[in-house]
C-alpha cells in the first residue's frame, strides 16, 4: 500500500516567515497559506520595503498574527526585547524572498530592523531563499555573503533559473513556494531527530493548582492556571515522547497526543504521579497545596458570629517523594515560584529534593509567574549552571525548558 502522506505536516509547528523587498515578496502570500493549511502558527517579519511589495494587510490577514517590521514600533509596548523572545519561540525562521541587501545584513550580523535582529537572536534553524536579479545573484559579494551565511549553519535554498523581474532570463527567481515548504517540512523532521528529541521516552507532567475540600461548598487553592505544565507537555509529546500530564482543575484543553490523568486533591496528585514513577523525566509545574483542612467537614460549615480556627495538615511533597526513589538516569524537574532570595531559595529546594533542574520565577514580577501569557524564568541546573531566559510565551519557555533538558536525559 502506498504511504499516504500527512496532511497536516507542520501541526503544532512555529514558523518565522521573514520577507523582504523584492518583486517576489508576492509569493508569500502563497507560502503563509501553505504552512496554516498544514498546521504551523506563523508570525511574519517584513523589512520596511517589503511593505511596497505587498501589504502587512494581506500577510497579516493570512497568518492571523499581526505583522512585525519595526524594532521599535511608535506604539511599543516596552517589550522591545520581542526579537529575542522570538528568535527562542520559533522553530524554523524561513527568509522567502531574500534580497541581495538581506543577505548581506545577516552575513554580516546587522540588526537594525525586526527581521534582521530576530534573524541574529534566534536559536532555530534558518533557511534563507534569495531571489533577486542575476548579476546581482552571480555578483561576488552576494555568493560571499551566501557562503558565509552556510558557514554559520544556515540552509541557503539556490535561487532557480527563469524569467526574471527585470526582463533577463537567467538565475535569480524564488523557488516556487511549493518547494521552500518542501524544505522546511523536510528541515524540521530532521531537527526534531537531531537536537531535543524525546522519541521513546516517558515523560511525566503535573500541571495547574490543586483544590482542598473544607466543606462540601469551600475550599483552598491558589491562582495557577496550568499553562506552564499544559505547554511543557505539548511540547514534549510533538518531541516524540509518551507524555503523561497530571492536571489539578483547570478548564485547559488538553494537549495533541497527551494522556491525561485529573485529579483534584494534593493526596490525588501524589497517587497518580505515584502510578506513573517508571517516567524518564519528571516535570512538576504543578502548584500542589502544601496544606489541607484536618479534616473535611460533611456538612457545610455555618457562620456562627464567632472567630473560626481551622487546623492544617501538611500535604505530600509529591517531588521529594520521587526524588528519594529517584532511579539511575531519571530526570526531575521542578519548579520554585519565590517572591525574595529567588536564586538561593531555589538552589536550596533543588537539593533537598534531589532534582536534576530548578526553574525559578517571581509571581510579583510583571509577565512572570501565574496566568496564561508569558513567563520570565531563570534555570538551575544541579552542576550549578545559572541562566537566565528573557520573557517570553510560556510556549517558547517551555521550549527552552526541554532544549536544555533532553540533552541530559
Ligand atoms: O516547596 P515548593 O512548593 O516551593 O516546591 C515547588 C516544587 O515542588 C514544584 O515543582 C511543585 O510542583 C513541587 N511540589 C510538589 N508537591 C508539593 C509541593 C510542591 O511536587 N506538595
Amino acid at each position: 500500500m502506498p504511504d499516504v502522506p500527512d496532511p497536516r505536516p507542520l501541526e503544532g509547528r512555529r514558523l518565522l516567515l521573514g520577507v523582504t523587498g523584492g518583486i517576489a515578496a508576492y509569493k508569500a502570500a502563497v507560502l503563509v497559506r501553505l504552512f496554516k493549511k498544514a498546521g504551523a502558527e506563523v508570525q511574519v517579519l517584513m523589512t520596511p520595503d517589503a511593505t511596497r511589495f505587498i501589504t502587512p494587510l494581506t500577510l497579516g490577514t493570512l497568518s492571523e498574527r499581526e505583522v512585525l517590521i519595526e524594532i521599535f514600533p511608535e506604539n511599543a509596548d516596552g517589550s522591545w526585547t520581542k526579537h529575542v523572545g522570538l528568535g527562542l519561540w520559533a522553530d524554523l525562521f524561513v527568509v522567502a524572498p531574500a534580497t541581495a541587501q538581506t543577505v548581506a545584513k545577516l552575513a554580516h550580523g546587522f540588526c537594525d530592523t525586526m527581521l534582521t535582529a530576530t534573524a541574529l537572536a534566534a536559536r532555530c534553524p534558518l533557511l534563507i531563499c534569495p531571489a533577486m536579479d542575476h548579476d546581482m545573484y552571480r555578483h561576488p559579494a552576494t555568493r560571499a555573503n551566501l557562503e558565509r551565511l552556510r558557514s554559520y549553519g544556515y540552509e541557503v535554498m539556490e535561487a532557480a533559473h527563469g524569467e526574471l523581474a527585470s526582463g533577463l532570463v537567467g538565475e535569480g527567481r524564488l523557488p516556487e513556494p511549493e518547494a521552500i515548504f518542501d524544505r522546511v517540512v523536510a528541515m524540521l523532521a530532521g531537527a526534531t531527530e537531531a537536537a531535543g528529541s524525546l522519541a521513546g521516552r516517558h515523560v511525566l507532567v503535573t500541571a495547574g493548582p490543586t483544590r482542598e475540600a473544607l466543606d462540601p461548598v469551600r475550599y483552598l487553592t491558589n491562582h495557577s492556571t496550568g499553562t506552564m505544565g499544559f505547554a511543557l507537555a505539548e511540547a514534549a509529546a510533538r518531541r516524540g515522547a509518551r507524555v503523561t500530564l497530571v492536571a489539578g482543575p483547570t478548564a485547559l484543553p488538553t494537549p495533541p497526543g497527551v494522556t491525561r490523568v485529573d485529579v483534584v486533591t494534593a493526596e490525588e496528585m501524589h497517587a497518580a504521579v505515584q502510578a506513573h514513577r517508571d517516567a524518564d523525566l519528571v516535570i512538576g509545574a504543578a502548584a500542589v497545596s502544601d496544606f489541607a483542612p484536618e479534616a473535611i467537614s460533611a456538612s457545610k460549615i455555618k457562620k456562627t458570629g464567632a472567630e473560626m480556627v481551622l487546623r492544617l495538615r501538611p500535604t505530600p511533597d509529591i517531588l521529594a517523594a520521587l526524588g528519594r526513589e529517584k532511579r539511575p538516569g531519571q530526570v526531575l524537574v521542578g519548579f520554585a515560584l519565590e517572591t525574595d532570595d529567588g536564586p538561593a531559595n531555589a538552589r536550596r529546594k533543588l537539593e533537598a529534593k534531589n532534582l536534576d533542574w530548578i526553574v525559578l520565577n517571581d509571581p510579583k514580577e510583571p509577565g512572570a509567574g501565574f496566568g496564561p501569557g508569558t513567563n520570565r524564568v531563570t534555570l538551575l541546573a544541579r552542576d550549578g549552571t545559572v541562566e537566565d531566559l528573557p520573557r517570553m510565551p510560556k510556549r517558547a519557555v517551555a521550549e527552552a525548558i526541554l532544549d536544555r533538558v533532553a540533552v541530559s536525559l
